[in-house]
């Protein structure tokens, strides 16, 4: 396998979904052994359920942080934290994640946009109050917590299904596809949008476009140009051309 020229390009934009960090023991969402297997996210991971349910995204996101005090980055993280390290000051690099582990920061990368949040942050579910969005490490299983501010429930600072992207996110992004030369989806089954549209953005501003997946998105995606199948963390480093 040819490994990856980066010296050539810019503006480098790489998306990455749950496969990423499969090997870390993260589960996915699709695909083998994914979490939306056998319950419909729509029903359970809908924003209404906030309303109806509160404790019951708790218990399904939450216990996530009690994973994340014992994993840690793979081969894959590292990969793109040492790439963005070694580029040259006039190259620009984006990590996109659709993950909301925090991983790829605890493996050295600092450009990253957290399309969907953060599980580690809680935050209060009523929009006008003044609590800002706090480090957690409770999971809070058992009870709901409240704020102390206002007394609405506190709920973790994630994009549940039928929420908006966070606005700064969403512009960051649109700046980071902008002007992109070469662009790297990782890890992802490409069903989720936005993020399953940004090659799109990518192929119309003529940048290269590469999926990195264990297994072909379906339906296929005509807009990515190259497609290299197998675990992420295994490729990554022969692409790349790094050694662990
Ligand atoms: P998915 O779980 O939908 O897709 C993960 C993809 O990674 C699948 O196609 C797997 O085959 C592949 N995969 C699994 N292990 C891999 C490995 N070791 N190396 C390479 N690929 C591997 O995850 P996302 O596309 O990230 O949203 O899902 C998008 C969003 O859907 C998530 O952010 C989440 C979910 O519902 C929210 O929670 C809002």
């Amino acid at each position: 396998m040819q490994s990856l020229d980066f010296s050539a390009y810019r503006n480098i934009v790489v998306l990455t979904g749950a496969g990423v960090s499969a090997a870390s023991g993260i589960q996915p969402f699709r695909g083998q052994g994914g979490l939306w297997k056998d319950i419909n996210p729509f029903v359970v991971a809908d924003v209404s359920v906030l309303e109806t349910n509160p404790l019951s995204i708790w218990q399904l996101f939450g216990k996530l942080r009690t994973q994340l005090e014992t994993a840690q980055p793979n081969a894959a993280h590292l990969t793109l934290a040492k790439l963005e390290a070694q580029l040259s000051a006039s190259q620009k690099f984006t990590l996109i994640t659709q993950n909301i582990d925090g991983l790829h920061q605890r493996a050295g990368s600092l450009n990253v946009i957290e399309l969907h949040g953060n599980v580690n942050y809680t935050r209060c579910s009523n929009h006008t109050c003044s609590l800002t969005s706090y480090l957690d490490k409770y999971s809070h299983q058992e009870l709901l917590p409240i704020c102390q501010l206002c007394n609405s429930p506190l709920r973790l600072d994630i994009v549940l299904f039928g929420e908006q992207i966070p606005v700064k996110q969403e512009w960051l992004v649109k700046q980071s596809l902008r002007d992109c030369d070469l662009f790297i989806a990782i890890g992802t089954s490409g069903t989720v949008w936005p993020a399953a549209n940004f090659v799109r953005s990518a192929h119309y501003v003529g940048a290269r476009t590469i999926f990195i997946n264990l297994e072909p998105m379906k339906p296929q995606n005509p807009y990515f140009q190259e497609e290299y199948l197998g675990l992420a963390e295994e490729l990554l480093p022969l692409l790349f051309n790094y050694e662990y």
